[in-house]
């Protein structure tokens, strides 16, 4: 299918050969964050024999193998947007490694651009589904840290399942967070951010924590949307016990 204009525009900017190299993984992706529509299908069965992601083979497990010979504590920005908080928490934190995933091509290739020409050289994008990169790609007890920063809220009833606050999903959370580590989450929307207690209330391989305090520049692209309409920002985190 022909791309949209304003993504092979992107594209095409984020190929500037006079921009600092680039930590965005769009080569050396394996099948799983690629897939084909054989593959997609049994990613979205789930039915054994699972795919097993080809290790050194795909650059997401590259991006681990690589902070962890340099002693860095990785972090993931889960659902990156346009890439604002990604940018300020990497600048803040120059010794965290960040893998920021976001599905959106266009979204993706621009926050790729901007951190390029900012001098980042801690933050990777990753232009994939969340859920195949979370569940076979990044490596167990690997994660520092997961920010899950205004998730869409899917607000009818009938969508409510693809809310990331769910059972499988924080399954993942669990599984690639190391012990310790931690999930902070924000939302505009008090529904979802009850859901959000509800779920993680429930969960007793998480503790609650004081909540992640982000400053003026890991301000989310949404989050400067909802403050500027009034709307009230609800944080919270927990830590996997
Ligand atoms: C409401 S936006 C918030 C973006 C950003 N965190 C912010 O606060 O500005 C949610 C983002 O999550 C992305 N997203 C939703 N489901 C996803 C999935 N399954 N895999 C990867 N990205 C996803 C959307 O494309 C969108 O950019």
């Amino acid at each position: 299918m022909p791309r949209d204009h304003h993504v092979r525009r992107a594209l095409a900017l984020q190929r500037d050969p006079s921009l600092p190299p680039s930590l965005e993984l769009s080569e050396g992706l394996c099948p799983i964050l690629r897939p084909d529509g054989a593959m997609k299908e049994r990613l979205e069965r789930h039915e054994p024999p699972l795919p097993v992601c080809p290790g050194g083979g795909c650059a997401v497990r590259r991006f681990f193998e690589r902070a962890a010979e340099e002693g860095a504590a990785v972090e993931l920005d889960i659902g990156a947007g346009y890439g604002r908080f990604s940018r300020g928490h990497a600048a803040a934190n120059p010794g965290v490694r960040l893998l920021a995933i976001e599905q959106e091509e266009a979204r993706v290739a621009r926050t790729d651009v901007t951190a390029r020409r900012m001098g980042l050289r801690n933050v990777a994008y990753l232009n994939a589904e969340m859920r195949y990169a979370l569940e076979y790609c990044v490596p167990a007890g690997s994660v520092s840290a997961a920010f899950v920063l205004f998730p869409d809220p899917w607000p009818k009833d009938r969508h409510a399942r693809l809310r990331f606050f769910r059972r499988p999903n924080i399954d993942l959370v669990h599984r690639l967070l190391r012990p310790g580590g931690a999930l902070h989450a924000a939302t505009d929307n008090a529904a979802y951010f009850a859901q959000m207690l509800e779920v993680m209330g429930a969960d007793d391989r998480f503790e609650p924590i004081a909540p992640y305090v982000r400053g003026p520049d890991e301000r989310t692209d949404f989050e400067r949307k909802f403050l500027d309409q009034g709307r009230t920002v609800h944080a919270a985190s927990w830590r996997r016990r």
